[in-house]
C-alpha cells in the first residue's frame, strides 16, 4: 500500500474507531435506569458524553494522522541505491545493446553473450562517474581517461581493474533485480565469462 493510501487508511480508521465509541457510550447512557435521573442529571451527563466522545475521536484521529506522516516521510530504501533495486524486463537490453543507466541506483545494465551485468559507474580509480561514450561504444571516464568495454572490461587510463559489479539476480518474469549495497559490490581484475548472470533468450 502506498504511503498515501495508508494515511488515508489511517484517518478512515480513526473516524470509524470514533463512531463505535461514541456509539457504545450513547448505548450506555440511554439504558433501563436512565429515566430515573432527574432532568439535570441527564443533561450533565449528555454533555459529558458529548465532550468525552469528541475527545476521543480528537485524540484517535490526531494518532492515525501521526502515524500516517510518518509512514509518509519515513525513508523508504526499496528502489534507491543502498537496497535491492527491480528493473523491469523491457529495460533489459539486447545483446551488445546500449547500456540500460539506472541512476538512482548508479549502475549500468549490460548484455552479451554471456548474460546480464550491472556495473556500478563508480570509477575503480578514483570514484568519477564513468559515462558511457555511444560514439566510442566504450565506458570512458571524465576525470583522468580511463577506459573500459561494454563488459566492464579496463582498457586503459589509471584505472587499476574492471569496473565493479553489483550481484543480479534474474527473476522468473524476466526483470533483474540488483543489489546496490556498497558492501556487495563485486571487485575483479578483468571482466570473465562467469561474473555475467545468464538471461533466457
Ligand atoms: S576517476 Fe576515473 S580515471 Fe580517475
Amino acid at each position: 500500500m502506498n504511503p498515501l493510501a495508508r494515511t488515508l487508511t489511517g484517518m478512515a480508521g480513526g473516524w470509524a474507531a470514533s463512531r463505535v465509541i461514541g456509539l457504545a457510550a450513547h448505548l450506555q447512557h440511554s439504558g433501563p435506569g436512565a429515566g430515573s435521573t432527574s432532568k439535570a442529571k441527564k443533561l450533565q451527563s449528555r454533555r459529558s458524553f458529548t465532550r468525552n466522545a469528541a475527545l476521543g475521536a480528537s485524540l484517535i484521529i490526531t494518532a492515525e494522522l501521526a502515524v500516517g506522516t510518518v509512514w509518509l516521510l519515513w525513508p523508504n530504501k526499496t528502489g534507491a541505491f543502498g537496497g535491492e533495486i527491480t528493473i523491469g524486463e523491457t529495460s533489459v537490453p539486447e545483446v551488445q545493446g546500449t547500456p540500460f543507466r539506472y541512476p538512482e541506483g548508479q549502475f549500468y545494465i549490460v548484455h552479451t553473450d554471456d548474460g546480464v551485468q550491472a556495473l556500478w559507474w563508480k570509477c575503480v580509480h578514483l570514484g568519477c562517474t564513468v559515462p558511457w561514450v555511444a560514439g566510442q561504444t566504450q565506458f570512458i571516464c571524465p576525470c583522468h581517461g580511463s577506459v573500459y568495454e561494454y563488459n566492464g572490461s579496463r582498457i586503459s587510463g589509471p584505472a587499476s581493474r574492471a569496473m565493479d559489479a553489483m550481484p543480479v539476480t534474474v527473476n522468473d518474469d524476466g526483470s533483474l533485480t540488483v543489489n546496490t549495497d556498497p558492501s556487495a559490490v563485486i571487485m575483479r581484475d578483468e571482466y570473465t565469462p562467469a561474473a555475467a548472470v545468464p538471461y533466457p533468450a
